[in-house]
This record gives structure tokens, sequence and C-alpha cells, in this order.
């Protein structure tokens, strides 16, 4: 079963052809990263042009690497991110997947982005329901109950800031370019966790996360004081946000029993992160599943994944199908099914 799999939710044009029995056969990713540091952020009209741009020289790459250009109608569906995104830069990637499931007269299978997350995990291993999986990237932060493929409980959400957005802010603070996670992971490195931050929302009794006060909380430290060490801030941040990630996990797991957890998204790339959740998991005997750095960013794999469980249900969507901003995980595929 082969699908070819497609990514243009945020900043990343990703594309792969993947063969449930054979893995991948090609996979390709363009970041936009660089047009968009200088802005801080991702600036979505820019996002949605780059995508425009690249998608068919991407396409086309991916079946020259795989040498699949005659084979081209081995196909059997195309998987694509339906929601949620920048509005503008999911239209080109949905539109590439009706174009190119309307050519080769294929179905075309909706993914859900956190979806894609989730099933990032199964790429290295196969894995048993139910699971908890704390979605952690540059939009979103989500505890989710993972009671098999399409039925997800939200256990927990951000109130305010997503984990990553709050990583891209402080090193935007700090003086760095876009994404920030990877510069603060770097950063701390060289630096201690001597800085004390606040943990909000911590010690509630929901599942929920908010960010938005550690940020400010920062951005107050910095204006005080002109002589804070970096690299001991960006420590101090993450060990903070590694703290209050663990709390609610560590929560989720008593309050519903399932000690089986993966952590994906592009936060989960983070090496502190990594380490405390590992070092947790050897603790209390925790199945503890993290996917591989390259594979906890946004990639079209994940997508692939998650869009082969749906076509194995025999399940896709027609041609008049539409993009949506930000359809939440637990009511994905009323809208169009
Ligand atoms: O999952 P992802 O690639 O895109 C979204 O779905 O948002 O996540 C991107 C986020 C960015 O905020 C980026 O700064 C963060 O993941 N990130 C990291 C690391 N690598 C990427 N955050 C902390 N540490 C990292 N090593
Ligand atoms: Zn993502």
């Amino acid at each position: 079963m082969l699908t070819l799999a497609i990514e243009t939710s945020c900043d990343e044009t990703a594309l792969a052809l993947y063969s449930v029995e054979k893995g991948v056969i090609s996979s390709l990713i363009l970041s936009q990263a660089k047009i968009h540091s200088k802005y801080g952020g991702v600036v979505p009209e820019l996002s949605a042009r780059e995508h425009v741009r690249n998608i068919l020289y991407i396409f086309d790459s991916v079946l020259e690497e795989s040498n699949f250009k005659e084979n081209i109608d081995d196909i059997d569906f195309i998987s694509f991110t339906l929601t949620p995104g920048l509005i503008l830069s999911l239209v080109v990637g949905v539109a590439f997947a009706k174009a190119v499931g309307f050519a080769l007269k294929k179905p075309i299978v909706p993914v859900h982005h956190l979806e894609g997350h989730i099933y990032s995990v199964f790429y290295e291993r196969k894995v048993v329901y139910p699971f908890l999986s704390l979605i952690i990237s540059g939009g979103h932060t989500e505890l989710v109950l993972v009671k098999d493929f399409g039925d997800y409980e939200i256990l927990g959400s951000t109130i305010d800031d997503a984990v990553g957005e709050s990583f891209d802010k402080i090193a935007r603070m700090l003086g760095y370019g876009y994404p920030g996670g990877p510069i603060i992971d770097k950063l701390a490195k060289g630096g201690k966790p001597s800085y004390k931050l606040p943990k909000p929302l911590v010690n509630d009794s929901s599942l929920n996360f908010s960010f938005s006060g550690l940020k400010t909380a920062v951005r107050t430290l910095l204006e005080r004081n002109k002589n804070v060490i970096k690299e001991d801030l960006a420590s101090s941040f993450q060990y903070t946000v590694t703290e209050i990630l663990l709390e609610k996990t560590k929560r989720a797991v008593r309050e519903t029993g399932v000690n089986r957890v993966a952590v994906v998204g592009g936060v989960s790339a983070n090496s502190h992160i990594r380490q405390e959740f590992n070092r947790w998991a050897g603790e209390e005997n925790i199945e503890l599943l993290i996917p591989s750095p390259y594979m906890s960013t946004d990639n079209a794999i994940m997508i692939a994944i998650a869009g082969a469980e749906r076509f194995k249900r025999g399940i896709y969507a027609d041609y008049s199908i539409n993009p949506e901003p930000n359809t939440p995980l637990d009511v994905f595929g009323k809208t169009w099914s």
C-alpha cells in the first residue's frame, strides 16, 4: 500500500512517498526558516507564497529521488494535512493533493496535523493502545488520551501560548532568530538553571498548561537585569518548562492509569526534555515513546502513517473538501466524512 503524503500547514513544504509494507521510499522537507528568521516568526503570506513556489519542485524531486516517475500510477492514495494550520498554507497542500488525486484517479485522505504528530511514534515501533500523547509543538500543547485510531480524548491544552511558541519568543527576546527552540537548547548546554522562574498552573487540578506568565517573567528579568547570563537564562527556562510538562504528564498518568506515554511534536526534539522524561520513565516504569528528532519536527512521513491508518479503515474524502484552519482533534472527521 503506497501513499504520497503532503504537509504544508506551517513553514515546511514536506512531501513523502511511503509504503506501508516497505517504509519510506522518499521524503523531502523544504524549510522556510531562513526566510522567516528575520521577522522572528512565521509570516503567513510569505509562507503560502513559498509553498506555491516550491511544491511542484519537491514533488518532482521526491519522484526522481526514488526513480518513481514511471511508476507514479502505483500510488494508491494521497494523504494530506487538512487542519490545523495557517489557512493559506493549508490551501496550497490541499489543492495539490486534490490535483494529484484527480489526475491519478486515486482517493484523497485527510489527516489532522496533530494526528500526524501522534502517529510519528509508529514509524519506529508498533504501539499498543491506549496511550497518552503529550503533543508539544510551535502551535500546540495538548495532552491526549489515544484510545484507538481516530478516538482521541483531549485531557488538557494550553490556555495561552504553545510551548514551542514560548521557546521561539524567548529566543527572540535574547536577540536570536527563528526557530528559537534549537537555539535555546544549544545555549542552555553552556548554562545552569540558576534563575527562579514561575510555573503557572502547575499545581492546579486540571491538565491544562499556561506559558504566557513564564514568558512575561523572562521579559521582566531581562528588563530589570542588564547583566543576565543568556546561557543560564536559557537553561532556567528549559528547566522550568520541563518541570511543568513532567508534572502535568505525571498527573495524567495518575488520573487515567495509562502508563504508556508518547512525547511528540517539534519541542520533543529538546535534549533536556528528552533526558528528564527518560529519567522519569526509568524510575517509574513508564513505557516512554519519543520519536527520533527528525520525526519530532514537521515532516510528511507522519502524515503518511496517519493517512494509511485512515485509508485502511476505508475512509477518504471527496474533491469538494476544503482546508479547515483550526478543527480540534477530537471532532476531526465529523466536518467532512
Ligand atoms: O512540530 P513543529 O515542527 O511545528 C508545529 O507543528 O508547530 O514544531 C516547531 C516548534 C518550534 O516552536 C521550534 O522552536 C520547536 O518546535 N523546536 C524545539 C526544538 N526543535 C524544534 N524546541 C525546543 N528544543 C528543540 N530542540
Ligand atoms: Zn507540527
